[in-house]
C-alpha cells in the first residue's frame, strides 16, 4: 500500500507551488469584445499555469454612478461571463471585489501611502473626469489604488490585462516597493501581463479610439451577448479608409483593428489573412470578419445565457471561490497591519 501520510492532496500541493494571478473587470456595461481580446483571453489561457484568481470589481463600479438594481444584476453577468469565456470555476478562484472586505480594508493604508500627485498623474483618471464631469468624486481619484490593493493583497505575481491598465501596474509596483522599503519585505512586485496582439482593440467607428463598453455610438462596440445580425451588421458598417488592399499597417487603423479581430477569433496569422484576401476586397473581408466573429461569439453567448439562467448555481461558485480568496486576503492584511503599528485584535 502506498504511504499517503503527509502527502498532501495534488490540488493543495500545485497550490502552494504555483505562481498567481489575478485580474478583475468592472460591471459597468456587457463585457466586449476588446476585453475579451486585451484580457480574458490571456486568463483562460494562464488559469493552468498559475493560481489564478479572477474578481468583479463591483467596488470599482461606483466610482461612476449606478443604478443599485442594475449593478447588482451586471456583477453576476459579468461572473457567468468570464465562465462562458472559458475560465473553469474549478480551476480558478472568482469573486466579487465587495465579498472580500480586505480590499478595501487593505486599500485605506495604501491611500495613506500615494501621493496626490501620483493619482492625478493617471491617464485614465484625467480621461473619466472629462466624461463624467458632474461627479469627479474622490473614488474616481483613490480607484488606481484600490486596484493595487486588489493585486497586492493575493501578492500576484503577473496581471493579465489590456494596455489602459498598464499606467495603474506601474502605480501598483512603485507602492509595492514603498511599503517593502518602508517597513519590510511583504509584497511581491508583480508584472503586468498585456498581450502583444489585441491589447488595444479599438472603436468600429473611430479606429484611432480604444474600443469602449461606454461608447455612446453602439454601433462602435462589439459585445459578447451581441446577436447574430447585430454583429454582422455593426462589422459591415465599420470604418475603414479608402484604400482597397488588406495589409497590416498602423496608418490604416480600421483594417488594422479588423485584421486583428479575425486573427483572434480564428488564430490565423497577419501574414496568412493577407494572403487569404490578396486581390479580394474590404467587402469580402469585413464579411468573412463579420462570419468569424460570430462563429466566435455565438457559442460564448449560448453558454452565458444557460449559466445566468440558473442563478443558484453561479452564486454558489461565487461563494465556494470567496471562502479561498478570503483566507489569503486575511493572511496579508494581518501582516500588514501588524507592521503598520496597529494593535492586533
Ligand atoms: P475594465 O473593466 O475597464 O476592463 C477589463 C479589462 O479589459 C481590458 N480592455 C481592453 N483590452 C483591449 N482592448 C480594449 N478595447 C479593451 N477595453 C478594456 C482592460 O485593459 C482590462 O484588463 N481597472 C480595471 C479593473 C481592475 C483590475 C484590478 C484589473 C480593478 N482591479 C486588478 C486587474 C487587476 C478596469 O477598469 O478594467
Amino acid at each position: 500500500m502506498t504511504k499517503m501520510v503527509g502527502i498532501l492532496p495534488r490540488m493543495e500541493a500545485e497550490k502552494l507551488t504555483k505562481k498567481t494571478i489575478l485580474s478583475g473587470m468592472q460591471p459597468t456595461n456587457d463585457l466586449t469584445i476588446g476585453q475579451y481580446a486585451g484580457a480574458l483571453r490571456n486568463w483562460v489561457e494562464l488559469q493552468h499555469e498559475y493560481e489564478a484568481l479572477f474578481c468583479v470589481v463591483d467596488l470599482h463600479a461606483i466610482t461612476v454612478r449606478q443604478e443599485p438594481a442594475e449593478l447588482r444584476k451586471r456583477t453576476l453577468d459579468v461572473a457567468a461571463m468570464y465562465i462562458a469565456a472559458g475560465i473553469d470555476p474549478d480551476v480558478s478562484t472568482l469573486f466579487i471585489q465587495s465579498h472580500v472586505p480586505e480590499h478595501s480594508q487593505l486599500a485605506w493604508v495604501l491611500n495613506c501611502m500615494t501621493g496626490f500627485g501620483e493619482c492625478s498623474r493617471m491617464t485614465q483618471f484625467k480621461d473619466k473626469s472629462a466624461t463624467h464631469a458632474d461627479n469627479v468624486n474622490v473614488g474616481l481619484f483613490t480607484y488606481p489604488i484600490l486596484m493595487a490593493a486588489d493585486i497586492l493583497l493575493y501578492n500576484a505575481d503577473l496581471v493579465p490585462v489590456g494596455e489602459d491598465q498598464r499606467q495603474h501596474l506601474e502605480l501598483t509596483r512603485n507602492l509595492a516597493e514603498r511599503f517593502n522599503h518602508h517597513y519590510s519585505p511583504t509584497f511581491t512586485v508583480p508584472e503586468p501581463f498585456i498581450p502583444k496582439v489585441g491589447a488595444k482593440i479599438m472603436s468600429l467607428q473611430e479606429p484611432e479610439k480604444k474600443m469602449s463598453k461606454s461608447d455612446a455610438n453602439e454601433k462602435a462596440t462589439i459585445f459578447l451577448v451581441d446577436t447574430d445580425e447585430a454583429i454582422r451588421s455593426k462589422v459591415k458598417r465599420a470604418v475603414t479608409d479608402s484604400g482597397t488592399t488588406i495589409e497590416y499597417t498602423e496608418k490604416r487603423p480600421g483594417v488594422a483593428n479588423l485584421m486583428t479581430l479575425y486573427h483572434i477569433t480564428t488564430g490565423k496569422t497577419y501574414a496568412e489573412i493577407e494572403q487569404e484576401f490578396s486581390g479580394l476586397g474590404y467587402a469580402e473581408f469585413k464579411e468573412a470578419v463579420g462570419e468569424a466573429i460570430v462563429a466566435f461569439v455565438r457559442p460564448v453567448r449560448e453558454k452565458y445565457q444557460a449559466l445566468r439562467a440558473d442563478e443558484e448555481t453561479l452564486k454558489a461558485t461565487l461563494r465556494k471561490g470567496v471562502e479561498h480568496a478570503r483566507d489569503r486576503a486575511r493572511k496579508t492584511l494581518r501582516k500588514v497591519y501588524k507592521k503598520t503599528g496597529f494593535v492586533e485584535f
